[in-house]
This record gives C-alpha cells, sequence and structure tokens, in this order.
C-alpha cells in the first residue's frame, strides 16, 4: 500500500543516562552505522518526511544525520528533555499531514515492513492511534507494558507494573502512528509521570482508550524492535545485527568458519566462493570478490579486493584495492589509498602506505614502502626502506619494471630506479639509478688476517696451522 498524507518524527534528544558514558547513545554504532541512522534510513526508504528532535549533544547528533541524508532532515531542539511526549510536543510547529508517525530513535533493528503494516492497519480501521507491539515475558525492565482490561487499554512503565508478564505478554515497542486531529486535540492533556517527573508518549493510549477512539496494535517479532538504552542491549542488539548479515551472506555462497567471532559491516559485500576464517573483521566499505581467502584475524577496513585474492593471517589493511589473485601476509600493513597488483606477493612484516606495488611484483619480507610507485614484476629484498620523509615532506620512490632492490637497501627519495636496474644489497640509495645499471652503496668489506689471534692472551693463542687464511677481501657480484 503506498503511504501518503504521513510525516516522521524521531525522537533523539535523550540524555542516553543508563549508558553511563556521558555521550548520546544515538552516535554509538551497530554493524558499522550510527544507531540513529537505521531509523532516519528506514523512513528515507519509504520516502516519508522526517523531523528529528534533537537535544542532549545535538550538533553531533545533526551533523551525522546530515552526513548521510545530505540535509533532507528537518530538526527540532527539545532544549530540555522532559520525557518522550514532551519531545513530541516540541514538534508541534511541524505536523503538516494527516498522519504523525512517532519513532524512538534507540530501535535499529526497525524494518520498512513494519511501518508498512502499521500504516495499512492505521488506515483500515480509521484509528486515533495505531502501535507496535511484541511479546516478551522475560524482561522486567527497560519496556512498557500493555495492559488490557475489559475494552480499556494502557501501557504501563516496567518502574510502574506490578502485575504478571505472563498475564500481560505485549510490551511497547516505541513507534505510534497518531491521527493529526487527535494529537492535537490530546497532546494538552499528557500529565507528568509521578515517577519520572516526565510526560510520557505511551499515556497518549490511555487516553484515547478512554475516550472510544479507535485504537490497533501491529504485533511484531521482539528481535525487530529491541530499544536500546544499556551498553549490555546494544551489544545484543548487535548481535542480531551481525547473525542477520552473516546469515545473508552465507545465503550467498560464501563460507565462515567460525562466524560467531566475525564482524562484517552493514556496506560490506562479499563475493560468492569466498571463505572468511575466525576473527576476521570486514569494516566500512569493503568488498570482497568471488573465491577470495581472508585468513584468522584479518582487518580490512574500505578495502577492495578483486577475485582469488588471500589475505593471510593478521594482516590490517585499510583503504585499499588489491587486485586478483594477490597475496598478502601473515602480519602485512597496508594503507593509505595504496594499490596492489594482480598476482603482486606482499609478505611479513611489510608495511605499504599510499604506494603502488604493480602485478607480479613482490614484497615478501620486513619492508617499508611509503609515498612509492612501483611498476611490474619487480622484487623487493628484505629489509628494503624507502626513506619518505625528511622531517618536514613526503617524497615520492619511483622503481621501474622488472627491478631487483637488494636486501637492506635504504631508498633515500625522492628518488627512480630504472627498468631492470638492481640495487646491491645494504645499498643507501641517495641517486637515481638508470636503466638496467647496478647500483653500489655500502663501504668495502675490509679483512683483518689473524685479528683475533692478535687480540687474545698468549695463552689463548691459536698455533698458525689452525687459523685458515681467506683472500675474500671484497664480495661484489658482478653480473
Ligand atoms: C520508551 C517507552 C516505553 C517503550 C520503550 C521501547 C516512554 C515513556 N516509554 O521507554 O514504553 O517500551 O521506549 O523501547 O516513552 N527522548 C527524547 N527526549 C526526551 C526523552 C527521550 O527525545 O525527553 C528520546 C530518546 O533519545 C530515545 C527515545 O526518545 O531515542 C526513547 O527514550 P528512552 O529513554 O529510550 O525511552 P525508554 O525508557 O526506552
Ligand atoms: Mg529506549
Amino acid at each position: 500500500m503506498a503511504m501518503h498524507a504521513i510525516q516522521a518524527i524521531v525522537l533523539a534528544a535523550g540524555k542516553a543516562q543508563r549508558f553511563n558514558i556521558g555521550k548520546t547513545k544515538l552516535l554509538f554504532t551497530l554493524c558499522g552505522q550510527e544507531m540513529i541512522i537505521y531509523a532516519t534510513k528506514v523512513l528515507e526508504e519509504l520516502n516519508i518526511p522526517t523531523t528529528v528532535v534533537t537535544g542532549f549533544q545535538g550538533n553531533l547528533v545533526q551533523e551525522t544525520i546530515n552526513h548521510y541524508h545530505n540535509n533532507h532532515i528537518k530538526f527540532i531542539e527539545q532544549e530540555k528533555q522532559h520525557g518522550t511526549g514532551h519531545a513530541v510536543l516540541c514538534t508541534r510547529s511541524a505536523w503538516q499531514e494527516d498522519h504523525i508517525l512517532v519513532l524512538n530513535g534507540d530501535m535499529p533493528l526497525i524494518t520498512p515492513d513494519i511501518i508498512c503494516t502499521l500504516f495499512e492497519e492505521h488506515s483500515n480501521n480509521n484509528a486515533s492511534i495505531s502501535f507496535v507491539i511484541a511479546e516478551n515475558t522475560e524482561l522486567k525492565s527497560g519496556y512498557g507494558r500493555i495492559v488490557k482490561k475489559d475494552n480499556a487499554i494502557k501501557i504501563i512503565e516496567a518502574k510502574e507494573f506490578s502485575g504478571s508478564v505472563h498475564e500481560h505478554p505485549f510490551i511497547n515497542a516505541g513507534i505510534y502512528l497518531f491521527k493529526r486531529t487527535f494529537l492535537e486535540q490530546y497532546i494538552e492533556f499528557l500529565k507528568t509521570n509521578r515517577v519520572s517527573n516526565e510526560l510520557h508518549i505511551p499515556d497518549l493510549v490511555a487516553l484515547a482508550s478512554e475516550q472510544k477512539k479507535p485504537i490497533v496494535t501491529v504485533t511484531v517479532p521482539f528481535d525487530d524492535i529491541r530499544g536500546i538504552n544499556t551498553l549490555k542491549e546494544l551489544w545484543q542488539a548487535e548481535q542480531v545485527k551481525q547473525t542477520n548479515i552473516i546469515n545473508h551472506w552465507m545465503e550467498n555462497g560464501v563460507r565462515f568458519l567460525m562466524p560467531t567471532t566475525t564482524c562484517i559491516d552493514l556496506n560490506v559485500c562479499i563475493g560468492a566462493g569466498s571463505v572468511v576464517e575466525g576473527n576476521v573483521s570486514l569494516l566500512g566499505n569493503t568488498t570482497i570478490g568471488n573465491n577470495c581467502h581472508i585468513q584468522q584475524g584479518a582487518r580490512l577496513t574500505n578495502v577492495i579486493l578483486a577475485d582469488e585474492a588471500t589475505i593471510q593471517a593478521y594482516s590490517v589493511i585499510e583503504e585499499t584495492n588489491i587486485e586478483s589473485n594477490a597475496i598478502i601476509g601473515p602480519y602485512a600493513h597496508i594503507h593509505s589509498k595504496s594499490h596492489i597488483g594482480e598476482k603482486a606477493v606482499v609478505g611479513n612484516f611489510v608495511e605499504i602506505k599510499q604506494s603502488t606495488l604493480d602485478d607480479k611484483s613482490k614484497a615478501k619480507h620486513l619492508s617499508y614502502l611509503g609515498n612509492a610507485k612501483i611498476g611490474k614484476e619487480v622484487n623487493i629484498g628484505a629489509g628494503t626502506i624507502t626513506c619518505n620523509y625528511d622531517g618536514r615532506t613526503k617524497h615520492q620512490t619511483t622503481i621501474k619494471d622488472n627491478a631487483f632492490i637488494g636486501s637492506d637497501t635504504i631508498i633515500v627519495a625522492p628518488v627512480t630506479i630504472a627498468e631492470n636496474s638492481y640495487t646491491a644489497a645494504g645499498s643507501v640509495i641517495t641517486q637515481d639509478v638508470p636503466a638496467n645499471a647496478l647500483a653500489i652503496a655500502r663501504s668495502h668489506q675490509t679483512i683483518k688476517e689473524d685479528y683475533a689471534n692478535r687480540i687474545r692472551k698468549p695463552s689463548e693463542k691459536l698455533s698458525k696451522k689452525m687459523v685458515k687464511p681467506t683472500n675474500n677481501h671484497e664480495k661484489i657480484i658482478e653480473p
């Protein structure tokens, strides 16, 4: 059913006291997205014009919402937080449509279907109030309970509820659809609750019931409307969201070896045939191709990984594109807009920052490559370091196709090492190396024959016969 003549009010002004952190709970993330954005995105998907009530840390909440919604959402400030009823009252000047949908901002598992069904039932029954409920006989705190007696219905908050949860198995979700005319007439009659000293939206249900107005309830699974008032509830809701995300990717052909230890953010995509081992985190807008293998403990944030690539254990990769069949890790760190080519290999304890390592190039052991443009089929020897920073500016290193960088080469940027050239192991390269050349930039080895004997006490000296002389005074390979 198409929804029309409806607008939404989302409540996001509360102090989040039960979080005990002094920050608004609405900006805590679940699976990489702030709590409040789950509600605003559902409303955007349904094309419902939305006003968000802000108060506690309102600027931060507004900034985050604007970031996601391009300034398409309106805000109204609730300067002092006198409860959910007061928050709705503050929005009075914005009521225009025939139906006003009010949502708590702390329900990140909400789905568009819930709103659609609520609107349908509300319209079909010409209701004054329609609201969402869920069955839960375990929780004794945190939710208002639905109490029906004879033909009357009301919501009693957990702190005041003394009845049996089995007799009253339904809780209030915090999603209400009001006829605007009802809200305009009756919101004035809300009384301050004597326990909380606040105005409560749920008391409008009792008012409607007393006035014999048509009231509709829509029942949904509890998991879909979990409210988050404590860090424990945040963790529980994130588990539900995480399980849904992993189930989705399993259904699409992704194998998870230890799914309960894996974190996959909301916007991550994973190709069929890929395997994700335990304790892996795939975060932000990471995209994994088909038939990739992500080993134990890897953490990828905003990474684009092409098909058939392997990320070995405990590698940390951020803001990087990796082409197909590349092999990374174990224990590699690649970040800051780097690009790793097809069939390239990055091995253990290699850090790559803002650099390109093109197709079939290899940096297999213990290196730092920063601000470097490295061509195809280059071999980076163990212990190579690009000295990219002079204390003030970052400088570029260029290593062209087929170059061979000897182990422990120190490359003092800016410098270019041309095609097919070599650097000798242990060199400090400060000047450009021409194509096909060998650059040796280290002191020659000196051998002092019989040195050990000269520094020994007479009693420790070895006889001349036992000392084997050597002629290898210099060892430089000239290819
Ligand atoms: C509320 C309901 C409860 C329901 C539960 C569902 C009331 C009084 N109780 O309780 O019946 O079962 O949600 O999760 O409504 N807020 C404001 N301004 C305020 C106070 C709160 O904007 O002055 C916002 C909060 O930021 C939050 C939402 O309103 O997003 C709900 O407030 P919260 O304190 O979480 O209400 P609950 O105690 O969970
Ligand atoms: Mg709540």
